[in-house]
């Protein structure tokens, strides 16, 4: 069963460009779940470790292009909570590739969590300024 499941209800920003990023990214993180969970090959989770945390840096980086191009006030607050993340990611990532840490149930919650909270909180709040 997928982890994350987009509906406009939950996650919807009124904004094409970041709804139609935030389901690929959903995408991409349920293959990450899926093969971390079902005993893939560690190369394959690796794989989809990298492609996850790529896709999210390029989000983020075109969420605060379009935040800084219509003076959304919001910005600073949300680039902080956007830079905690991939920080956290770039050492997971560090230490994965290192073996010394591996992508777990906790690691698929942990991030699952996170987006629960930030699209409704931060990412809605950009909608009526950038749609
Ligand atoms: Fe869609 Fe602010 O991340």
């Amino acid at each position: 069963m997928a982890l994350m499941t987009w509906t406009a209800e939950q996650y919807g920003t009124n904004v094409a460009f970041a709804d139609e990023e935030h389901q690929v990214l959903f995408d991409l993180l349920n293959t990450l779940y899926d093969r971390a969970t079902n005993g893939a090959a560690r190369a394959d989770v690796g794989e989809s470790l990298d492609a996850l945390i790529a896709y999210v840096v390029d989000h983020f980086a075109h969420e605060e292009k379009e935040m800084q191009a219509k003076g959304f006030a919001g910005y600073d607050a949300h680039k902080a909570e956007h830079d905690a993340l991939v920080s956290t990611c770039a050492d997971l990532q560090t230490k994965f590739h290192a073996g010394e840490a591996d992508v777990t149930e906790d690691v698929g919650q942990m991030v699952k969590s996170w987006l629960d909270d930030h699209i409704p909180k931060f990412d809605k709040a950009y909608g009526p300024t950038l749609s």
